[in-house]
């Protein structure tokens, strides 16, 4: 049976080049979704009229993404993946490709601007409440999206075969092996050899520019999908889709095209000034983004004397090197002590045995004599909970309201104690250590984990004031 011709698309617009156009897209719309997909996703996607400077930065992300992607091509034309010749393609690209200086600082900074980008992108999911219901699959994707990115840009770091890329690698593969049975045939699966190597590099390198992109790609296409689904939330966290004209058009909604799209132009343009100022004025900044020892070619006989990661991975860093055999008694006490608060607390009894017994199990991993574990695979341990802590959060959060301009005192410090947190282990990451830098460091874990883990208490008897029933501007 011959398929049903579709309805012609009218297309607006009357200059003489609009017949040809017009003609040419009604064609493609009679094969393809065009006009539906843009009319679904941009031209009457209705999105809260009330957007503020914190959601510049989800476009942002994307076009950084975009960045990356495109110097990244470029690199690869003339970057070769062997331990051998990896450092001197780099300096070949630096010097003697036409551009190739810019296009590499590009993506070094890219690279840090993507973090910048996305802990902001976050830092205004916290505030608002966007992981909130019915939200939770749009933050599992980000947070996903999140884990991608730092895998990705570890792998990436390895690739320029510096000092600090060959060291770091190899501390960060090391840490797998204080994992309890499995931990060494681990790394050196991971790594696949010895030590860090060229079959590590060119692994590596498979990973950074294929693999991990096509899946970074994948996650930012279920974001989007899963934020289209259910709509944005705004800074009020009130939805916008309980109050609708008669043409089922959300009162407080506007269409995203034109409105955001030229409101994000404005982002945009503000973004590469800051962006094109660090790559043409700043690109180490300050050996913050690309560290002065990586200008050093690997050398596997000479440990430098002080090894960091990049500052985006600094926060989990300091969790790392804070997990000392001292702090373990503390940790114990702690875990004992959020257990007294669940049995009080709780009002079903299963929750109270499986808090009790897990608890139980705990302590006696951290203190219990011939039984403990390495406080080293703790540190491990409390690094990885640190990052995949954030995807509880549409579960620990049990405030009535959503965004943080109703939430109380309570919500309001915990989040502020928890960003001046993140921003002191960031710092202590990056220096050497310190007993006083390990003690702040150790403080800095415990309010880390005090922000997630007491969130159902304090969210819920924090004293909010009453959400509007529509947006305000
Ligand atoms: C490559 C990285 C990412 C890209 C390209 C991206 C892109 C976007 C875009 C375009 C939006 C809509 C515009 C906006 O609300 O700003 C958005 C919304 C959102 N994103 Fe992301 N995102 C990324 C990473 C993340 C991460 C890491 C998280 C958190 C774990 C996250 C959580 C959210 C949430 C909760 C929303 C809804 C916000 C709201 O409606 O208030 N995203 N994202």
């Amino acid at each position: 049976m011959a398929a049903t011709p579709k309805e012609p698309v009218q297309f607006r617009g009357a200059g003489p080049l609009n017949a040809p156009i017009s003609g040419v897209l009604t064609w493609v719309d009679q094969r393809f979704p065009l006009m539906s997909l843009w009319r679904d996703h941009l031209s009457q996607y209705y999105a809260p009229k009330n957007f503020n400077f914190w959601y510049f930065f989800g476009s942002l992300a994307m076009l950084v993404l975009v960045i990356q992607i495109v110097t990244g091509i470029f690199l690869v034309m003339h970057y070769k993946p062997s331990a051998a010749e990896a450092f001197a393609s780099v300096e070949y690209i630096m010097r003697d490709v036409p551009g190739g200086w810019f296009i590499r600082y590009m993506h070094s900074t890219g690279a840090s601007a993507f973090f910048v980008v996305v802990y902001l992108h976050m830092f205004r999911g916290l505030m608002y409440g966007s992981y909130r219901q019915p939200r939770e699959l749009i933050w599992i994707f980000g947070m996903l999206i999140y884990l991608c990115l730092m895998a990705e840009a570890f792998f990436g770091y390895l690739l320029p075969w510096g000092q600090m890329s060959f060291w770091g690698a190899q501390v960060i593969v090391n840490l797998f092996d204080a994992l309890p049975v499995i931990g060494p045939d681990l790394s050196t699966w991971i790594r696949g050899d010895f030590v860090v190597s060229d079959a590590t590099l060119n692994r590596f390198f498979a990973f950074h520019v294929i693999a991990l992109p096509l899946v970074l790609l994948g996650l930012v296409a279920a974001h989007i999908m899963a934020l289209h689904e259910v709509g944005s939330n705004n800074p009020d966290g009130v939805e916008i889709k309980k109050h609708k004209d008669e043409q089922g058009r959300p009162l407080d909604g506007i269409p995203f095209h034109p409105y955001y799209t030229v409101k994000d132009i404005v982002g945009v343009v503000v973004f590469l000034f800051l962006f094109f100022t660090v790559v043409f004025f700043m690109p180490e900044m300050g050996g913050y983004f690309l560290e002065y020892n990586n200008f050093i070619p690997a050398d596997p006989l000479k440990t430098p004397p002080h090894i960091a990661p990049v500052w985006y991975f600094t926060p989990y860093y300091s969790i790392l090197r804070a997990i000392t055999e001292d702090f373990m008694l503390v940790l114990a006490i702690g875990v004992a002590a959020y257990v007294v608060l669940i049995w009080l607390t709780a009002r079903d009894s299963r929750v109270k045995l499986v808090a009790a017994a897990s608890g139980l199990v705990l302590v006696v991993l951290m203190k219990g004599g011939p039984l403990a574990l390495d406080a080293k695979v703790w540190g491990v341990v409390m690094m990885g909970a640190a990052t995949l802590i954030f995807f509880l959060m549409p579960w620990l959060d049990r405030s009535p309201v959503r965004s943080i301009r109703y939430k109380g005192p309570l919500f309001r410090s915990a989040l502020t104690i928890f960003v001046i947190t993140f921003i002191v282990l960031g710092y202590y990451g990056v220096q050497t250590v310190t007993p006083a830098g390990t003690v702040i460091s150790q403080i800095g874990t415990l309010l880390y984990f005090a922000f997630f883990l007491l969130m159902p208490w304090y969210s819920a008897m924090d004293k909010t004031k009453p959400e509007p029933d529509r947006v305000t501007m």
